[in-house]
C-alpha cells in the first residue's frame, strides 16, 4: 500500500452492554476519505456479542486503496482520480494498468502492458470442446461462469496465488481473454464461427471484431463505436465492495485460484439488482411499450404490496445521480448519432420514464436516481448486441476491477478467510426419532 492511511485518530467508540453492565472501547479509524469505521475485532472477545448487518449496510469489511465513492455527493475517484477525467483522457487500458499497479502508466509503461495484454488474448484451442458442450440457446453468462472457471483446468503455471509473478500472469490472463471468451459465448449462440483476436488492433476494436467479425468479409470498426465501448468499459471497470467483488473477495479469501473466484464474481454479476439490470432494463421499457402506460408502471413500483421496481433506478450507495449514469447518458446520444438512430423509440421512453420518475415524491424522497446501467443497455441495443450479452460486457469490464481487488487482498497481511457470523432463529436442540416414530 502506498501510504499508510488507517492511522491519524485517537478517537474511541465505547460500547456498554446494559444487560451485564460490560463496558469495551474499540478504536475509531479514519481512511483518506470517507466516514471512520469502528474497529470491532475484539467485540466477541471483550462482550461475548457480535455485529448484525445483513447486506453490509453499515460494515466495511476490507481496507482498500483502489476506489473511492461518496455517494452523497456522486464522487467516484480510481486511485485517486475522478471517473470523468479518467474518461476524457484515457483508455481502458490505461485504466487497467492504474487499477491494477496504482499510478497511470508513462508511455513506456503503457506500451510494454499493451503488448503484454494482447499477447495474452487467444485462448486455449481446445476450449473449443468445453464451448460445444453448452447448448446452443444457453444464456451467455451461463457460459462465461463456465469457461471463466475453465481457465484455472488450463493455465496451471498461474494458479500458485503465493507467487507474485503467477498473481500478475493470471491477471494479464483474466484481462486479455475475457473479451475473447465473451466473443466467443456470443459466436457460439448465432452459430458462427469463433473469431480469434487481432493483435494489431486496440482492447475495443478487438473486441468489437471478436464480436461483429466473420471471415467471409472485411469488417472495419467504426472508431465513434469503439470509443464509446472503450467509454463503457472505463465506466465499469470497478466499483469498489459491490456484490460481485466482494464475492471474488470472499472467493478468494480461502486461497481459491483467481480463475475460479473470478466465476464467482461473473455469478454474482449475473443477478438483476447488479449487473443483470441492463438487461431488466431493456426488458421493462419492453413491457411498458409506450409513453402512455409510464404512470401505470411507476404507480406498480410505489406499490409496497408488487416487488416490481424500475430497472436501471436506484443505488446502495449513490444517493445522488450516479456519476457513471451522466457520462453514459452522453455516450448514448453520440453512439445514436453516429447511427444515425434519429429517433430511437426505446430511447425516448427511456427519457420520459426519467422524467417522471424523477419529479415524483416517491423517488425524490427515497433518493432513487437513474444508474449506469439505464442507459448502457440502450446504447449495447443500437450497436446490434442481444440483450443476453448486455450482463457479459459488464463482466469483460470489470473483469480488472476484481482481479485488482483480489490481488490487493492476497497482498493484505491482515487478510483472512471471510467468516460472518449469525443470528441464530432456528430450534433449540432436540433430539432426531427414527423415521416410524415420527409424525
Ligand atoms: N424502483 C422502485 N422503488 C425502489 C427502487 C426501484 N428501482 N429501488 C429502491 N426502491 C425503494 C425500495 O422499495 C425501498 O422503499 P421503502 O423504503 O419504502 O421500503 C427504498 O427504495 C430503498 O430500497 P432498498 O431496496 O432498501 O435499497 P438497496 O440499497 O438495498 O437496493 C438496489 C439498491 C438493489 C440497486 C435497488 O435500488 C434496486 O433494486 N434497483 C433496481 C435494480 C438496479 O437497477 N440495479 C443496478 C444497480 S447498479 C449496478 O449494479 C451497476
Amino acid at each position: 500500500m502506498s501510504e499508510d492511511t488507517t492511522k491519524g485518530t485517537n478517537k474511541t467508540v465505547t460500547i456498554t452492554d446494559d444487560s451485564t453492565g460490560k463496558q469495551a472501547t474499540f478504536p475509531l479509524v479514519t481512511g483518506t476519505d470517507g466516514p471512520p469505521v469502528i474497529d470491532i475485532r475484539r467485540l466477541y472477545a471483550e462482550l461475548g456479542c457480535f455485529t448484525y448487518d445483513p447486506g453490509f449496510i453499515a460494515t466495511g469489511s476490507c481496507e482498500s486503496n483502489i476506489t473511492f465513492i461518496d455517494g452523497d455527493k456522486g464522487i467516484l475517484l480510481h486511485r485517486g482520480y475522478p471517473i470523468e477525467q479518467l474518461v476524457r483522457h484515457c483508455s481502458h487500458l490505461e485504466v487497467c494498468y492504474l487499477l491494477l499497479k496504482g499510478e497511470l502508466p508513462n508511455q513506456a509503461q503503457f506500451d510494454k502492458f499493451s503488448s503484454d495484454i494482447t499477447n495474452h488474448t487467444m485462448l486455449h484451442e481446445q476450449l473449443h470442446n468445453l464451448y460445444r458442450g453448452f447448448r446452443r440457446d444457453a444464456h451467455p453468462m451461463a457460459i462465461m461462469c463456465g469457461v471463466a472457471g475453465a481457465l484455472s483446468a488450463f493455465y496451471h503455471d498461474s494458479t500458485d496465488i503465493n507467487d507474485p509473478y503467477q498473481r500478475m500472469v493470471a491477471s494479464y490472463r483474466m484481462i486479455a481473454k475475457m473479451p475473447t471468451i465473451a466473443g466467443w459465448a456470443y459466436k457460439y449462440s448465432l452459430g458462427q464461427p469463433f473469431m480469434y483476436p487481432k493483435n494489431d488492433l486496440g482492447y475495443a476494436e478487438n473486441f468489437l471484431w471478436m464480436l461483429f467479425g466473420h471471415p467471409c468479409e472485411e469488417y472495419l470498426v467504426n472508431p465513434v463505436i469503439a470509443r464509446a465501448m472503450d467509454r463503457i468499459l472505463i465506466l465499469h471497470a470497478d466499483h469498489e465492495q459491490n456484490a460481485s467483488t466482494s464475492t471474488v473477495r470472499l472467493s478468494g479469501s480461502s486461497g481459491a485460484n483467481p480463475f475460479a473466484c473470478i466465476s464467482a464474481g461473473i455469478a454474482s454479476l449475473w443477478g438483476p439488482a447488479h449487473g443483470g439490470a441492463n438487461e431488466a432494463v431493456l426488458k421493462m421499457l419492453g413491457q411498458i411499450g409506450n409513453k402512455a402506460n409510464i404512470n401505470e408502471f411507476v404507480k406498480k413500483a410505489k406499490d409496497p404490496e408488487d416487488p416490481f421496481r424500475i430497472m436501471g433506478f436506484g443505488h446502495r450507495v449513490y444517493k445522488n445521480f450516479d456519476p457513471r449514469a451522466k457520462i453514459m447518458q452522453k455516450t448514448c446520444h453520440e453512439v445514436l448519432n453516429e447511427l444515425g438512430v434519429e429517433s430511437e423509440p426505446l430511447l425516448e421512453l427511456a427519457m420520459a420514464l426519467e422524467r417522471i420518475a424523477l419529479e415524483d415524491e416517491y423517488f425524490i424522497e427515497r433518493k432513487l436516481y437513474p444508474n449506469v446501467d439505464f442507459y448502457s443497455g440502450i446504447i449495447f441495443r443500437a450497436l446490434g448486441i442481444p440483450t443476453t450479452m448486455f450482463t457479459v460486457l459488464f463482466a469483460v469490464a470489470r473483469t480488472v476491477g476484481w482481479i485488482a481487488q483480489w490481488n490487493e487482498m492476497i497482498e493484505d497481511p491482515t487478510q483472512k478467510i471471510g467468516r460472518p457470523r449469525q443470528l441464530y432463529t432456528g430450534s433449540k436442540r432436540r433430539d432426531a426419532a427414527p423415521i416410524e416414530e415420527r409424525q
